[in-house]
């Protein structure tokens, strides 16, 4: 039996993680979050309420629930924000991957810590695990120095990062690609999506399944957790369209620069996947079966 605790259990991330690992007849999980238990169902799994900024809470939680593996998703994850609020960000990205290290030592538990590849500057995608960080937002300067205090630790750590995560999950404001430009052409409207970006788009469920067998292999390093393909936002929209059949005509081509937005954004960047498949048998879903496995969670 290994028991394994996850940080934004109420997450993206979060949610799909609490789904595969109560499928695991193996795990005993406890999930974390702040505030609130605000996923759908209680069973399969213990939850219980934990701030990653409070570092005496993450101490006894951490300290009381002893597990063998803790998988580190949370943070703050809006780009723009972070970008405007730093302090913020600094304490959810940085300062609490510190107290987190500082709990497993404490308890000797293996570390899986959940980053991006909003690390690298998108020069010159797609990045191995060797490839050299240099951030140009906030976010990803904050995230590298978390992954940072992790490399530098004394714990038996792993860091997976990964790149534009989709999904669907409850109660969740937050839109991906495929919806948005499923429901902008089922309206009837023109859309601009830009095609001078290049991303690994990866399934929610795909990066869960990566964070497990990680953390059931306790495979020490970093891994890069992502989709196969490496695309940009326009050919995910056509693609998008494509499997729903709906008006490619719709759809125009545009610049990053054309859009202003607040923090900015790597052009390439994407993942090479050889050492997630060879060591850990990471065996990610195509764009389309993504689409796919996303469309059967909107029908239930
Ligand atoms: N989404 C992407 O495209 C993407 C790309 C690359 C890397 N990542 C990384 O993947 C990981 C998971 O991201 P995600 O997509 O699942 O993001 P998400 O849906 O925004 O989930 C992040 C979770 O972290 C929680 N959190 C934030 N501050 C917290 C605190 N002080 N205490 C406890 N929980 C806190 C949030 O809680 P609330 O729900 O209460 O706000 C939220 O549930 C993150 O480490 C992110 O940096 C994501």
């Amino acid at each position: 039996m290994k028991k394994i605790l996850i940080t934004g259990a109420n997450g993206l991330l979060g949610q799909k993680l609490v789904h595969l690992l109560t499928q695991q007849p193996n795990v005993e999980l406890i999930a974390t979050a702040r505030g609130n238990n605000r996923l759908p169902f209680s069973e399969g799994y213990t939850y219980r309420s934990m701030d990653i900024t409070d570092r005496q809470q993450v101490l006894d939680v951490i300290n009381e629930t002893h597990p063998d593996v803790v998988i580190h998703g949370a943070a703050m994850t809006d780009v723009d924000k972070c970008e405007t609020q730093k302090d913020d960000c600094w304490s959810q990205n940085v300062h609490a991957v510190e107290y987190i290290v500082e709990a497993c030592k404490a308890t000797d538990a293996f570390l899986v810590h959940v980053s991006t590849d909003f690390i690298f500057d998108g020069a010159e995608g797609p990045y191995d695990e060797t490839a050299e960080a240099n951030p140009i937002s906030f976010y990803g300067w904050s995230k590298q120095a978390g992954e940072s205090v992790v490399r530098h630790s004394p714990v038996r750590w792993a860091i997976a990062r990964t790149v534009l995560v989709y999904g669907i999950a409850h109660d969740m404001s937050r839109s991906n690609i495929i919806l948005w430009v499923k429901k902008s052409l089922e309206d009837g409207k023109n859309i601009k999506v830009v095609t001078d970006q290049w991303r690994s788009p990866t399934l929610a469920e795909d990066l869960a399944m990566g964070c497990y067998l990680i953390a059931d292999q306790e495979a020490e390093g970093i891994f890069n957790i992502s989709g196969k393909e490496v695309i940009t936002p326009y050919e995910m929209a056509i693609r998008t369209a494509d499997y729903f059949s709906l008006d490619k005509a719709l759809i125009a081509q545009a610049d990053a620069s054309t859009f202003t937005q607040v923090a900015r954004r790597p052009p390439r960047t994407g993942f090479v996947l050889d050492k997630a498949r060879t060591v850990l048998g990471y065996d990610p879903h195509s764009f389309e079966e993504g689409i796919a496995v996303l469309a059967s969670q909107l029908n239930k």
